[in-house]
């Protein structure tokens, strides 16, 4: 809880942190690298640096973490602190690193708001930055503690590659030493390192598919522009060995929960659909569930025959296709969940990119589906929970 002496301090601060946090984050990270490099070596996305999606994110949260404490002292931001607490440690992030993001920030803060940066300024914002970085930490150990390993990432043998729609490849990996697997949550993710052209390695996040037991799979979309979609696709082969974190991530079902579902997709977001299918499809086969999913065509579409064959087997599941190739989908162009009835009472999950997502969240909760029913996942920095108070409070 945020104590007395900061909160009108904070009050007061927190237009000008937020509307300065553009000029203040680059400040930061390039004061933060200059320092310590070895950070863009396997821990931070140079990708996201350079579209500066991270930057804002990491600043942006803490501004939006302040922003809850005066609105609603008594509790925290959960949802956001889950989401931040799942990335870093499938990144490995230790806490001896949160003084470091402390000094550079706070540096750059300092430098950009000049006079106006009093101490009692410092300490009230010092004061959430540690609030934060203490929340965020005790989830990250109780995320650790739950690995049946105590490595960050182990070494995994690549075992196939097959092609499963345009510009679409599977990739599926056997353990390369007896580190023990944690298994996983269907809707979680793993964080692999790649060896990019300069040397450096650079992580990604790839959501976990149906494999054999033992296995990890994945399915990556090539993006011809990014920097390690393209090596996975044209330089890993079979034999090769790569660096794989345990499996993290929070969008995933609830177990206590047996009622409708909802499960939205566009493009490769199909992937935590395909998991959630695969266990829904092993657990719970009458489980009433809507599959909805948009893309360009029927080839360019990954796991269709997997998504139909789990349909297929669960008597109460239906899917439903926008497809913008003319006459292949049950229906033509974007996705309009106009178009179908949505179970009363469903649990929504949604995968895709995040304009779809906003239009799919939109339509539904002007359908009548509460903003709280809906889920997604977002593949990269979630810029989109930092201005969403219906979910962040
Ligand atoms: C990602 C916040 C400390 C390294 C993120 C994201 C947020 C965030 C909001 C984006 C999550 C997403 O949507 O994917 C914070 C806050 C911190 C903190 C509030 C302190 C209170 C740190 C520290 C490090 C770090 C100390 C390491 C030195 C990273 C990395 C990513 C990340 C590497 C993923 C970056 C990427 O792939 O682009 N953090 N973070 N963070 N954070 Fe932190």
């Amino acid at each position: 809880m945020l104590s007395e002496k900061s909160r009108p301090v904070i009050e007061a601060t927190i237009g000008i942190i937020a509307e300065r946090i553009p000029n203040i984050t680059p400040v930061f990270y390039k004061s933060m690298f200059e320092a310590r490099p070895d950070l863009l070596d396997g821990m931070f996305s140079r990708a996201n640096q350079k579209n500066g999606t991270q930057p804002q994110a990491l600043a942006g949260s803490i501004a939006m973490f302040a922003s809850h404490l005066l609105n609603h002292p008594d509790s925290y931001p959960d949802e956001v602190l889950s989401r931040v607490a799942h990335k870093h440690t499938s990144l490995g992030l230790l806490p001896e690193e949160y003084p470091t993001v402390h000094e550079h920030l706070f540096g750059a803060i300092a430098a950009d708001l000049g006079d106006a940066a009093t101490p009692e300024v410092v300490a009230a914002w010092d004061e959430v930055y540690w609030l934060m970085a203490d929340a965020l930490i005790k989830i990250e150990k109780g995320l650790y503690s739950q690995q049946a390993n105590d490595v960050m990432f182990a070494p995994f043998r690549l075992i196939s590659k097959e092609q499963v729609a345009d510009g679409v490849v599977a990739f599926e990996f056997e353990p390369a030493d007896d580190t023990p697997m944690t298994p996983s949550v269907a809707g979680q993710y793993i964080s692999i390192q790649v060896v990019v052209k300069d040397g450096l390695r650079q992580p990604r996040q790839f959501t976990l598919v149906p494999s054999d037991p033992g296995h990890r799979r994945i399915v990556v979309r090539e993006d011809p522009e990014g920097e390690v979609s393209p090596i996975l696709h044209e330089d890993i082969e079979v034999g090769d060995v790569l660096e794989i974190s345990n499996p993290y991530g929070d969008v995933t079902l609830d177990p206590d929960f047996d009622g409708p579902l909802v499960l939205v997709s566009a493009g490769i977001g199909v992937t935590p659909v395909v998991a959630f299918l695969d266990q829904l499809a092993r657990e719970d086969p009458e489980r009433e569930v809507l599959v909805l999913h948009a893309d360009r065509s029927e080839a360019a579409w990954p796991g269709r025959e997997l998504v139909r064959d789990y349909v297929s087997r669960m008597p109460n599941a239906k899917l439903v296709s926008w497809l913008a190739a003319p006459g292949e989908g049950d229906f033509e162009g974007h996705m309009d969940v106009s178009q179908v009835e949505i179970p009363e009472g469903a649990e929504v999950f949604m995968c895709g990119p995040l304009a779809f997502m906003q239009s799919v969240r939109s339509q539904l909760v002007a359908g009548g589906v509460p903003g709280r029913a809906i889920h997604y996942e977002i593949f990269g920095p979630d810029l989109w929970m930092l201005h969403d108070e219906a979910r962040t409070a």
